[in-house]
C-alpha cells in the first residue's frame, strides 16, 4: 500500500561541513533508512543519506571534495552545471572503486581499455567555482549504470552563492529551500524496485525491454520523503526546484491557485523575474522560484501538484500556511545583468533518436551510440556555437561545462520557462530546438547527453572535445 500523502514533514538535507577550509570528504555507502513509514529501504547515498549533504559553496572559492567509495560498484561523481576541469567532471569511465575491490570493464561493449581510469578507494574532485551563483546538483555518472545508481540515492545539491545573489532582497535562511523532486517505486518490504537486468549492477547493464522509454515510479519523493508537507509562514519563500527523476517530467502548479515567480534557471539568476502559473520541469532542470504564501488566508493548504501525473504521481507536496510573520524580502524588477554573447562561429546539428530494431534497439545521437574517445564535435574554447537539437521523443538534453541560451523552438520564440542561462533543455517530440552555447572554461573532453537516465545508459550520450 502506498503511504498517506502529506503526512511526513519535508526533510532538509544537512549541510556538508568542510574538514578544513575548502576541503570536504564524503563517503558513498549503503544505509538503511525509513522512506515509506513502517518499512526500511536500503539506499546508496553520499554519507549514507538521500539526498546527499548540501554543499554550500562560494563563487571563486576553489573547493576539493574527496569522494570515498565504499559501495560494491564503481562510481563517478559529476557536478551537474559545474564549470570544472575535465578530470574533475565525472567522466563515465573515470571511476572510483572501493578499497580492495577489483573491477574489470572488459565485460562491457566498451573494450577500449585505454579509455578507463580506476581510482582505488577515493578521488579528489577539484571545483574552481569560477561561475555565477546557481542551484547545481551532483550525482553518479558511471558508464552504463547511472540510472540504477541514481535511483538508489546517489544525488545531492550544490548551492553556489555569490555577492550579486546575496545582495538581492530575496528570501534567505530558512525561507530559501532546496526542493529535490524524484519518483521511485517500492517493493512490499520497502526496498526500491528497479527493473535492472542485473540487480548486482556489476556485470550486465540495461533494463527490461518494457522500460526502453525510461523508468518511472508511483511514489513522488521530495528531498527523499514521500509527498511531504511543510509548515510555512505567510511570507515569501525561495524554492530551488530540481527534477532529479530518472525519466519523469512534471508540470508543477499550485492549488487552490497561485503563481511561481521565477528568478533563476539552471545556471543562475535571470535578468528579470518571470511569472508562471505552471512550470514544466524535465529531468536535470532547475527552476529557482519565489512563492508568496502571504497571498493565502492562514490555515490554507497549498498543494504543489503535477498536472502530467495520474493518481499519486499527480501530487508532489503540500505547504500549510500556519502563521503571519514579518517578511522583509522583495522581488526586485532587475535581478542580474546578463552579459552579451559573442556571435556564433558555427552551427552543428544533433539528432536524438531511437535506432535499430528488436535486440539491437538503442538510443543514439546522430545515429551513433556513445563511444568514449570519439568526439562528435570539437568546438574551440572561447567561442560560441548554435547547436540545433532534434528528437523523436521527449529528450532532456544536457551539455556539460558549457551554459547555453534557448534561441528558438520550431523557429518560434522560446517558451517563458526557457529564459536565462541553462544547461539542460527539454526537447519535445519532433521539435527543433536551437540553443546558443558558450564554450568557456577548460580544454578537454566533455559530454552532452539525454538526461533521461535510462536513455543515457542506453548510449544516448556523446563526447565533445574543447580545443
Ligand atoms: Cu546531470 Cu551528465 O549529467
Ligand atoms: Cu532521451
Amino acid at each position: 500500500p502506498l503511504p498517506t500523502r502529506f503526512a511526513v514533514p519535508l526533510p532538509i538535507p544537512k549541510t556538508a561541513v568542510p574538514v578544513r577550509p575548502g576541503h570536504y570528504e564524503v563517503v558513498q555507502r549503503a544505509a538503511k533508512v525509513e522512506i515509506i513509514p513502517g518499512t526500511t529501504t536500503e539506499i546508496w547515498g553520499y554519507d549514507g543519506i538521500f539526498p546527499g549533504p548540501t554543499f554550500e559553496l562560494r563563487r571563486g572559492g576553489r573547493t576539493v571534495i574527496r569522494v570515498r567509495n565504499e559501495l560494491p560498484v564503481p562510481t563517478s561523481t559529476h557536478l551537474h552545471g559545474g564549470v570544472n576541469p575535465p578530470d574533475s567532471d565525472g567522466y563515465p569511465t573515470d571511476l572510483v572503486v572501493a578499497e580492495g575491490r577489483a573491477f574489470h570493464p572488459a565485460h562491457s561493449d566498451h573494450h577500449d581499455l585505454s579509455q578507463w581510469t580506476l581510482h582505488q578507494g577515493a578521488k579528489d574532485y577539484v571545483y574552481p567555482l569560477e561561475q555565477r551563483a546557481a542551484t547545481l546538483w551532483y550525482h553518479d555518472h558511471r558508464m552504463d549504470f547511472t540510472a540504477p545508481q541514481v535511483w538508489r540515492g546517489l544525488a545531492g545539491f550544490v548551492l553556489v552563492r555569490d555577492d550579486e545573489d546575496d545582495a538581492l532582497p530575496l528570501p534567505k535562511g530558512g525561507r530559501d529551500l532546496p526542493v529535490m523532486i524524484c519518483d521511485r517505486a517500492f517493493e512490499e518490504d520497502g526496498s526500491f524496485r528497479y527493473p535492472a537486468l542485473d540487480p548486482s549492477l556489476l556485470v550486465r547493464p540495461g533494463v527490461e525491454e518494457d522500460f526502453m522509454e525510461g523508468v518511472e515510479g508511483d511514489v513522488i519523493l521530495v528531498n527523499g520523503a514521500p509527498w511531504p508537507f511543510l509548515d510555512v509562514d505567510a511570507a515569501r519563500y525561495r524554492l530551488r526546484l530540481l527534477n532529479a527523476s530518472n525519466a519523469r517530467r512534471y508540470r508543477l502548479r499550485l492549488t487552490p491557485g497561485g503563481r511561481f515567480v521565477q528568478v533563476g534557471s539552471d545556471q543562475g539568476l535571470l535578468a528579470a523575474p518571470v511569472v508562471h502559473d505552471a512550470i514544466t520541469v524535465a529531468p536535470g532542470e532547475r527552476f529557482d522560484v519565489i512563492v508568496d504564501f502571504s497571498a493565502y488566508p492562514i490555515g490554507t493548504e497549498v498543494t504543489m501538484v503535477n498536472a502530467l501525473g495520474v493518481g499519486g504521481a499527480g501530487d508532489v507536496m503540500r505547504f500549510r500556511v500556519r502563521r503571519r510573520a514579518a517578511d522583509d524580502s522583495a522581488i526586485p524588477r532587475r535581478l542580474s545583468s546578463v552579459e552579451p554573447v559573442a556571435a556564433a562561429v558555427a552551427t552543428r546539428a544533433f539528432d536524438f533518436r531511437r535506432t535499430g530494431q528488436g535486440g539491437a534497439d538503442s538510443w543514439t545521437i546522430n545515429g551513433q551510440p556513445f563511444r568514449p574517445g570519439h568526439p562528435l564535435a570539437r568546438p574551440r574554447l572561447g567561442t560560441t556555437e548554435v547547436w540545433r537539437l532534434t528528437s523523436d521523443f521527449h529528450h532532456p538534453v544536457h551539455v556539460h561545462l558549457a551554459a547555453f541560451q534557448v534561441l528558438s523552438r520550431n523557429g518560434r520564440p522560446p517558451a517563458p520557462t526557457d529564459a536565462g542561462w541553462k544547461d539542460t533543455v527539454d526537447v519535445r517530440p519532433y521539435e527543433v530546438v536551437d540553443v546558443l552555447v558558450r564554450f568557456a572554461g577548460y580544454r578537454g573532453r566533455y559530454l552532452m547527453h539525454c538526461h533521461n537516465l535510462e536513455h543515457e545508459d542506453m548510449a544516448m550520450m556523446a563526447e565533445f572535445e574543447l580545443i
